[in-house]
């Protein structure tokens, strides 16, 4: 199996490592604008393989998309991170159109590739690369439910004091501050979260969630990689090893939620296909309310993208 990583950042080499670490693809092509970028990571990544003992050869190319021909799965985390004080959605129009690039390049080599997006605003730029994949919907979809329902789930096991493996949850939504945590879906072992925490806590952890990539930025002056990388990483083994995963993922919704026309972070099965299945929940009107809300956040933004012509 070959895998594609475009955009040799901190995100995209962190990915293109946990592949190569747990030996998802046995081909992995690390591509960047960067002039030699690229082939130093991954030779990087490549020279570790003797010590942590795995086969998967990792190559780098500058620019040349002819190296990632019949690419199996691509991860698109190309464009630019957030800045201290920038929101996402500030990075729209840079963003869109190294998105539209790449995805031209992409489906130019790789026909059948699915295509798993990771540039932000994610919502967005995933809407952006399917506008210009031309592919059916589930083979064109975006990671960011994993980094944030992984937030949410570490948050919670440090609160609990129990193990980060055994919290599940789902959390749905845009990848922003409407995002929507579902404390009603949230366990702890199978125990509902609800009777282990009191709402107070839940509420405040819920606040943290919501602004936890924010969180990172003002840390660092740039956003994170090590949750980001390996969450993408998690969507594409899911993907080669046909594993039928639930994940919230950023998916295109034809009526489902009674939404249309928009991409959303919404629980899938995901599986050799993509999205083989979209999960729909039985919200409460709170629920559903809050998750209008977050719908209306990312189609605001999706609308602004529309007005660019940045798209064929
Ligand atoms: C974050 C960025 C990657 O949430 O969107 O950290």
């Amino acid at each position: 199996m070959k895998v594609t990583v475009v955009g040799a950042g901190n995100v995209g080499a962190t990915c293109a490592d946990v592949l190569a670490q747990r030996e998802i693809a046995n081909e992995i092509v690390l591509l960047d604008i960067k002039e030699g970028f690229a082939e130093g990571k991954a030779l990087d990544i490549w020279q570790k393989a003797p010590i942590n003992l795995y086969d998967s050869r990792t190559t780098g190319s500058t620019n040349d998309y002819s190296k990632t021909a019949n690419s199996d799965v691509v991860v698109i985390t190309s464009g630019l991170p957030r800045k201290p004080g920038m929101s996402r959605d500030d990075l729209i129009a840079t963003n869109a159109g190294i998105v539209k690039t790449v995805t031209d390049n992409i489906i130019k080599h790789s026909p059948n590739a699915i295509l798993i997006i990771v540039s932000n605003p994610l919502d967005v730029m995933t809407y952006c690369a399917y506008l210009n994949a031309k592919i059916d919907s589930s083979k064109v979809f975006g990671m960011a439910g994993i980094l944030d329902t992984a937030r949410y789930r570490a948050f919670l096991a440090e609160e609990l004091n129990v193990s980060p493996k055994d919290i599940q949850a789902v959390l749905m939504g845009g990848h922003g501050d409407t995002m929507v945590p579902l404390p009603r879906y949230t366990t702890v072992s199978g125990i509902p979260v609800t009777e282990l925490i009191d709402a107070e806590k839940l509420n405040e952890i819920i606040e943290r969630t919501k602004f936890g990539g924010g969180e990172i930025v003002k840390l660092l002056g740039t956003s994170a990689w090590y949750a980001p990388g390996a969450a993408a990483a998690q969507m594409v083994e899911a993907v080669i090893r046909d594993q039928k995963r639930i994940f919230p993922v950023c998916a295109w919704l034809q009526g489902e939620y009674g939404m249309k026309d928009i991409y959303l972070g919404v629980p899938v099965v995901l599986g050799k296909n993509g999205i083989e299945k979209i999960i729909e929940l039985q919200l409460n009107d709170d629920e559903k309310a809050l998750l209008e809300e977050s719908a209306k956040a990312v189609k605001s933004v999706m609308d602004v993208l529309d007005n660019m012509n940045v798209n064929a």
